[in-house]
Parts: structure tokens; C-alpha cells; sequence
């Protein structure tokens, strides 16, 4: 049967909600065709239909989604690490950014850069995920600041999908921080930048969804409030960059525009726990930007776990607070430092992951889904999260379905 290819021989972690844990099957197969899922079930109830298509024996190895980053800001020009070696010797996060430093130096690198430029940085950062079994990942721009700048920086996101095989979602992130040409003038910059840039990069079919950083270092309630306001009016859904150093209520915010998730969240108290809960609003955790920045204050994960909020995890690539490639070792991070187990780990980065970009048709491996799938020569699925700077990865097969 031409174009059907069944997969069987080795444990499938299907990552389906419900009592199995992972999902996990043995003794199962999983049948694909035209990068669709088409049937997964136990190998001796294969439909005949499938028994004479090409097989492919996993040997023992493991099967399951391939794995989604939802929350990084891979485009984006120069390094800072000169910010690292002064925050080690005592300045904060907080500090270096309202002398200028923090992201306000990487909007500066991002400017000077073309297009081209952004897309030959990012390159490195992409393919070190893709190594690691990703095949979609979120984009975000928000280091350009100016109209322009905002626009070739999801340009370049875009272009990335044409030049590897993943799938990108872009989120537009102006209200990230105020460049110093609008320095106390936050209103004027979001008039005059932020909502003219949103509705520029939407017409040009640049955004999927927009984002904010919500922060006594950033952007007020009221000032989210009015990207989000335009964000409704274009149809946009939205996300936001959330009680990362303090608690402004930006979760409760962002819930009541149903955004489909609020990242960060390591400051997030038992009302926007019940906000997100109320409004299906996926909690990313992002614990590379915690490692980095020796945040000692925990993500509410048992609040969260308790009133069933779905969370997904992410590297947050992103020069600054995280400077991290890998979508594993946030893995590892999520269960050492965010006590998540390697089960809610890896739907962090699969299932959870799907639902905080609002596709619904990956994430798990069901039938009708995109074909979007990970082998890894590993035993069990466990051994994701706990092994730390080892990628067992055998195989990616991404789903190509435009
Ligand atoms: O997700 N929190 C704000 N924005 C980014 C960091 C940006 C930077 O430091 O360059 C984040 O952590
Ligand atoms: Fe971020």
C-alpha cells in the first residue's frame, strides 16, 4: 500500500490524556500516511488494510510526539555575555536593564542586523532543537522595537520554516520593552509603535498570536490591556510574559482575554492559579530563565497541578535570561528545580505544548493528528527528563502538512 507506513516493535507513549501513564503502549503500532496519523492501536488488531504497507521496526526503541518548544525568542542579534559575567558579579536581572543593558542591548545587536543576518544567528539555535526531536517551535519577535525592526524579525521567523523542516508559530512581542527613544513614554510608544506595527504585521500575514511582558521593567496592566484590546478586534489569540519578578496580576489579565497561556509564572499566587484554571489557559514554565537568573521564588506548581491547569514547559531561547537550546534539559530543569515529574515533563513539551499554541492537531499521537514523531533509544519514557546532556534521540519525522 503505497504511502502507508506502520510503525511497531518498540513501547509507543501516545502522550493522550488520561489514566495510562505517557499514554504508553507496548506490543503497539502506529500506522501514517501523507504525514498524517491514521490508526494506533495494539499490533495484533492491526486492520487488515494496513498489513501489507511498509513496516518500520523500532528495535525496542521509544515512540512518542515529537517535541514542541513554546516559548522562544530564537531570532534576535549578538549575545550578552557580558550581562552574564555582571550579574555574577552582583548586578540583578532588574539592575542591568534599567541601566540599559538586559534587552534593551540585544534590540540594539537586532537592529543592526538584516534579515539575513537574523536568520543565519538563528540557524545554530534552531538546528540544535531540531537535533533534540523538535518540529514546531513558537518564534517571538520583540527585540526590534521600531516598526520595521518588528517586522524583519518575523519575517526571519518565517523564513526559517522555509529553510528547515519545522513549523513555526509566530508570536508578535513589541510591548516587550520601551526602546530609549520612548524612554519614559511607554503610552506614546505602544500608540505609536506597538498597535500600527501589530495591525502592519498582521495584514502582512506575519502573526499568529500576540504576547507582552507584563513587569514593573516593561509594560503596565492597562498598557497589555490595549494590545490585547487590538489583538481581539484582528482576531489574534493572545499570550503573555507573566509575573516573572513580581506579581501584577498580568495572569488574570491575560485569562480574561482567554489567552491561550501565561509564561513564566514563578511569582503567580492562588487567584490567577483560579484565573488560569477558569479560562483553559496553559501555564508554561520556563525554568531555564529561573537557572539563569538564581531565582529563588517557585513557580505555585502544586497549586497548579491541583486545579488541573494544564502546563507546558519551554527553553525561552533567549540571549539574555536564558540562553538555553535545549528543550531537554528544560526537561531536566522542569522536574530537578520545578518538582514536575517526567510525566507532566514531557507532556510539557508535547501535548501541553500543542494546546499553549492552539493546535489542536498535535502534541499526541492520535489518530488524524499530524504525523510529527520522535523515536529516541531509550527504555522508557522517563528517561527524557532524568539524563542530563544526552540526546537519545534516533529519528525525527516531521509531518510536513502545510
Ligand atoms: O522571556 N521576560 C522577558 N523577556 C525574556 C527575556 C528577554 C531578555 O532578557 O532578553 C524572557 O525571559
Ligand atoms: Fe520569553
Amino acid at each position: 500500500m503505497a504511502g502507508f507506513v506502520v510503525y511497531h516493535g518498540g513501547p509507543i507513549a501516545t502522550m493522550a490524556a488520561g489514566d495510562t501513564p505517557y499514554g504508553l503502549m507496548q506490543g503497539a503500532a502506529l500506522v501514517v500516511c501523507d504525514g498524517r496519523i491514521l490508526w494506533v492501536g495494539a499490533f495484533v488488531d492491526l486492520p487488515e488494510p494496513y498489513a501489507d504497507a511498509q513496516r518500520v521496526d523500532l528495535e525496542g526503541r521509544l515512540l512518542t510526539p515529537a517535541l514542541i518548544d513554546a516559548h522562544t525568542h530564537i531570532v534576535h542579534g549578538g549575545h550578552r555575555a557580558a550581562e552574564f559575567e555582571l550579574r555574577l558579579n552582583g548586578a540583578s536581572y532588574e539592575e542591568v536593564a534599567r541601566a540599559g543593558g538586559g534587552i534593551l542591548s540585544t534590540v540594539q545587536a537586532t537592529r543592526a542586523a538584516s534579515e539575513e543576518d537574523l536568520i543565519a544567528q538563528a540557524l545554530p539555535r534552531l538546528d540544535a532543537m531540531i537535533a533534540e526531536g523538535v518540529t514546531t517551535l513558537e518564534v517571538k519577535s520583540g527585540y526590534g522595537l521600531s516598526i520595521a525592526a518588528e517586522l524583519t524579525m518575523l519575517r526571519a521567523a518565517r523564513r526559517l520554516a522555509q529553510l528547515r523542516p519545522v513549523r513555526i508559530v509566530t508570536s508578535y512581542l513589541a510591548a516587550h520593552a520601551v526602546p530609549p527613544e520612548f524612554a519614559g513614554r511607554a503610552d506614546d510608544y505602544i500608540d505609536q509603535v506597538v498597535l500600527p506595527g501589530l495591525q502592519q504585521a498582521h495584514d502582512e500575514g506575519l502573526v499568529d498570536a500576540v504576547d507582552g511582558f507584563c513587569e514593573g521593567i516593561a509594560f503596565s496592566l492597562e498598557q497589555i490591556a490595549r494590545v490585547f484590546d487590538l489583538a481581539r478586534d484582528l482576531g489574534l489569540p493572545v499570550k503573555l510574559h507573566a509575573e516573572q519578578l513580581s506579581n501584577l496580576g498580568g495572569a488574570q489579565l491575560a485569562a480574561s482575554y482567554g489567552a491561550l497561556s501565561v509564561d513564566h509564572l514563578e511569582y503567580l499566587d492562588a487567584d490567577g492559579v483560579a484565573a488560569l484554571a477558569a479560562s483553559g489557559t496553559v501555564a508554561t514554565l520556563l525554568p531555564g530563565a529561573f537557572y539563569t537568573l538564581r531565582e529563588t521564588c517557585l513557580p505555585p506548581v502544586d497549586l497548579l497541578r491541583k486545579q488541573n491547569v494544564a502546563m507546558a514547559l519551554a527553553t525561552d531561547c533567549n540571549p539574555g535570561s536564558a540562553p538555553l537550546a535545549s528543550l531537554l534539559m528544560a526537561m531536566n530543569m522542569g522536574c530537578t528545580l520545578f518538582r514536575l515529574t517526567p510525566e507532566e515533563a514531557l507532556a510539557g513539551v508535547t501535548r501541553n505544548a500543542a494546546q499553549a499554541l492552539g493546535l489542536s492537531d498535535l502534541g499526541t499521537l492520535a489518530a488524524g493528528n499530524i504525523a510529527d514523531l520522535a523515536i529516541w533509544s531509550v527504555f522508557h519514557p522517563a528517561e527524557l527528563a532524568y539524563r542530563i546532556g544526552f540526546n537519545p534521540l534516533h529519528q525525527r519525522i516531521f509531518g510536513d502538512i502545510k
